[in-house]
């Protein structure tokens, strides 16, 4: 057997061999199933891309719209599924909330038939469905209102968005976020698309597999910092007060949220294009007041970071598209996850198609060969 050097964070070690996503962080391409990110952003709709990344290819127009009707049809959640929700602390974090309902989901479709078609079909038609109800029936019943139904006649997008904000969303607005959930789907094997892999690879249910893979989006090192990065936008409060901000992360050494990319080594192509909808949004409903700010952290830091690859991430302008749709920013993340479930789920089929269990060695650091002290004669 080779013995292979260690790379904290697996870093530039390959896990595995796909066929879904290609990514070239020198030059700033990102591809799914061999098409460009800009042209499906443009072109395709969330649900298409979803169906191009699981099966492999575009669907023909009765595929589609089977496709569509199927999840259309599968949005509600189960009555049980609710109570258990009533149940969770409403200041909980909804990542954890998402966590525990796609997990729930097990426990009503428990049968395990992994290599029966019709079984991944159904899965896959019930996660892509369900998991925006989820996140909009929690949103609302933490405010201490009932979860708005699922409305038949909007698309995937136009309904997440009624369901969240209780009234129907404007055109631009819907088709915006339908764009933001497409450039989300799917990033190649990031955190949490790797821990999804490794659940699948024990051939567990592919609602474990989607509850590891939120578990794992949830951190701030990943989905988790587009919520980060308002958070940093409000603290920096002016653009006057960039600069002193970028200077002491430097000296501090401390991370700057949405800049910075294990892969990219460029701006990330999916940041230019949420820079570009967050504008077409900014002249329909107005200018936020964070902008300015982030277009100035922008620049300062391609003056001061851009020689270490440091560049603006999908996360940092994500978030100021999702202000202006109404979308609260602990719900960034869930919204992320609502998204990336679509790679989510096609890695977990790739896996199931040339399985072997995950299971890496270590190099121990550790001592050996240790007397046992009893507890009375230990100091
Ligand atoms: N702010 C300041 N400096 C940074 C940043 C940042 N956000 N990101 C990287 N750097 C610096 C590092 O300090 C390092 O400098 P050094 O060589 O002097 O030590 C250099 O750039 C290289 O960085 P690495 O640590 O090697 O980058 P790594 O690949 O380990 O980290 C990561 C990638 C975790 C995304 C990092 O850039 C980061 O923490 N960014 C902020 C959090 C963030 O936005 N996460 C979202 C990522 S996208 C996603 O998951 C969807």
């Amino acid at each position: 057997m080779t013995v292979c050097e260690y790379k904290p964070g697996l870093e530039g070690v390959p896990a595995t061999q796909s066929g879904i996503s290609y990514v070239d962080g020198q030059q700033g391409i990102l591809e799914y199933r061999g098409i460009s990110i800009e042209e499906l952003a443009l072109k395709s709709t969330f649900l298409e891309t979803s169906y191009l990344l699981i099966w492999g290819g575009l669907p023909t127009k009765p595929e589609l719209e089977e496709f569509e009707y199927e999840i259309r049809h599968h949005r509600r959640l189960k009555y049980r599924i609710r109570d258990m929700m009533k149940c969770f602390p409403e200041r909980g974090h909804p990542m954890d909330a998402l966590q525990a309902c796609a997990a729930a989901l097990g426990l009503f479709y428990s049968k395990r038939a992994l290599d029966d078609p019709t079984y991944i079909q159904n899965a896959v038609v019930r996660l892509l469905a369900k998991i925006p109800t989820m996140v909009a029936a929690f949103q609302l019943m933490r405010k201490g209102n009932d979860p708005v139904q699922p409305c038949d006649d909007l698309d995937y997008a136009a309904n997440f968005l009624y369901m969240l904000n209780e009234r129907e969303p404007d055109p631009l607005a819907a088709r915006i976020f339908d764009i933001c959930l497409t450039l989300h789907a799917e990033h190649t094997i990031n955190a949490s698309t790797f821990s999804a892999m490794v659940t699948a690879s024990t051939l567990t249910d592919p609602y474990a597999v989607v509850a590891s893979a939120v578990g794992t989006l949830a951190g701030p090192l990943h989905g988790g910092a587009n919520e980060e990065v308002i958070d940093m936008l409000q603290q920096i409060g002016s653009v006057e007060n960039v600069r002193p901000f970028v200077d002491e992360c430097i000296t501090r050494k401390s991370r700057i949220m949405g800049f910075g990319h294990r892969v990219y080594k460029v701006k990330d192509p999916r940041a230019t294009i949420l820079q570009k909808l967050a504008e077409q949004l900014f002249a329909k409903f107005g200018r936020d007041e964070y902008y300015d700010i982030a277009l100035e952290l922008e620049q300062v830091i391609s003056e001061k970071l851009a020689h270490k690859g440091v560049y603006p991430n999908v996360d940092f302008y994500s978030g100021l598209v999702y202000r202006k749709l109404g979308i609260p920013t602990d719900l960034f993340t869930p919204v992320f996850a609502i998204a990336r479930v679509a790679g989510w789920l096609a890695h977990w089929k790739e896996q199931l198609e040339a399985n072997r269990i995950f299971r890496p060695t270590q190099i121990y650091t550790g001592r050996r060969n240790q007397a046992y002290t009893p507890l009375a004669e230990r100091p």
